[in-house]
């Protein structure tokens, strides 16, 4: 039998799961200063929801994992968390009730790609999206919410990257321009690149083969290709995120390696030794007509997404402090069978009295079972030692103060709630 993990996979291990939940606690709290809602959509969906007529990305062509069920349904696990999102919103009809939704995810999504450090096959993104309104001001929300979260996440050093691909009419005219410029590079070009620059010239901006070459760095910029409305548009999206004091950098050349953007794109980079390209922490952008192709009315969204291991490695790098957790209240040190009954009866207290507490149930030695109530970083420990419990009382000792009392049965907790550093 196997018992190795899938590669592009890993495991949460029980040490690990605190910094997890810590960052999405984070989360939750910006989205909900936002007004934004979770929602959980399911991973896999038919295939025709990630694999439109139109979206000759490499996510959708090279790196879904497509299969079918029992019953020869295509159906595909979720590379990313727009389209489920979307898919949800027509299907729900949420449109309908609110002229605007603001919804949020956290969940696993599944990319066939080149595993290394900070990319792999399943992981966590936490993204978010706002449905049915075509308005700068909303961009420029959403570029701030991102910014906010990565400030609060106290990393330093981080980049807003920004740019526009402009509407429909200007994509076009761009989308030309870039054929124009291609063409005479045709043979020099790696094969995917020649078909793209007949369906989707904007997708050899980001070839991975072709990222160096001379037509991709002299290639134009699709800001030089924005009609009027797009590059009023684009200016206002600046003028509040000024107005929010957000920073960010123009990047002419960002155009994000998903089709469905149009008008604002941008992503939020990190700059960590050795991290590579994958100091991309997060992106997203505006789109305006993927409700549609999901069978929807004709509306607007705009989203982002982070990757939730990229975020928990820039932690580690520069705010590690993050992570200090809540540390377990009380660990209750018990000697033989004989006190085995009061031990699990004060367990219970604690814990109804909403403190968290443990202790040992491997017959460790008094030495061992202190060891690991240090290990777990106890803030208290509790020591029913026979003759001070047969006169009514327990030991007590703060573990950062070292200090011990000895303090009443009967006022274990009070006495617990009554010290510094129990937080409840
Ligand atoms: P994306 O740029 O494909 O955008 O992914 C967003 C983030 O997910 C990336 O910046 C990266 O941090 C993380 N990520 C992507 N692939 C992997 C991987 N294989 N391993 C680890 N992390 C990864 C989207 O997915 C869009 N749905 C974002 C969006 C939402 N646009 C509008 N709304």
């Amino acid at each position: 039998m196997k018992s190795n993990r899938v590669k592009g996979t890993y495991d949460v291990l029980p040490n690990e799961s605190g910094k997890w939940q810590k960052l999405e606690s984070e989360i939750k709290d910006v989205m909900k200063l936002y007004g934004f809602h979770e929602m959980r959509t399911p991973i896999m969906e038919y295939s025709e929801v990630f694999h439109r007529e139109n979206d000759l990305s490499d996510m959708v062509t090279k790196e879904t994992y497509d299969f079918l069920d029992r019953s020869d349904r295509k159906l595909t696990l979720r590379p990313e968390g727009t389209a489920g999102v979307i898919r949800s919103y027509v299907e729900n009809k949420l449109y309908v009730d609110m002229s605007q939704q603001k919804i949020y995810y956290i969940g696993p999504n599944f990319r066939y790609e080149r595993p290394q450090k900070g990319r792999y096959r399943q992981f966590y993104q936490v993204g978010l999206e706002a449905l049915g309104s075509m308005d700068p001001a909303l961009d420029a929300e959403v570029i701030t919410l991102s910014y906010d979260l990565i400030k609060r996440l106290g990393l330093k050093g981080v980049k807003v990257r920004l740019n526009s691909l402009g509407d429909h009419e200007s994509r076009v005219i761009y989308q030309e321009a870039l054929r124009a410029h291609f063409e005479p590079y045709k043979e020099t070009l790696c094969q995917d690149c020649q078909i793209r620059i007949d369906k989707n010239p904007l997708r050899i901006l980001d070839c991975k083969i072709d990222q160096k070459h001379e037509a991709v760095i002299s290639a134009p910029t699709p800001i030089d290709y924005l009609n009027s409305f797009s590059k009023s548009y684009f200016e206002q999206v600046i003028r509040y995120l000024d107005a929010a004091g957000v920073k960010y950098e123009l990047a002419p050349r960002l155009v994000r390696g998903l089709d469905y953007y149009s008008h604002t794109v941008f992503e939020i980079e990190a700059n960590i030794n050795g991290f590579g390209a994958q100091n991309v922490l997060g992106g997203g952008g505006r789109y305006q007509s993927l409700i549609q192709e999901l069978g929807g009315p004709d509306l607007p969204g705009i989203g982002v997404a982070f990757g939730m291991e990229r975020l928990l490695m820039a932690i580690d790098e520069e705010n590690p402090g993050l992570y200090d957790s809540k540390a377990l209240d009380v660990y209750v040190l018990t000697f033989g069978e004989d006190f085995k009954k009061e031990s699990v009866k004060l367990l219970h207290d604690l814990r109804l009295a909403s403190l968290s507490a443990d202790m040992n149930y491997t017959n460790k030695s008094f030495k061992g079972q202190l060891k690991e109530a240090l290990k777990y970083q106890a803030k208290f420990i509790i020591i029913l030692g026979e003759d001070e419990y047969k006169q009514g009382f327990v030991a007590i000792k703060n573990t950062k103060t070292e200090n011990q009392e000895n303090v009443k049965i009967e006022n274990i907790v009070s006495y617990l709630k009554a010290q510094n550093g129990v937080e409840l």
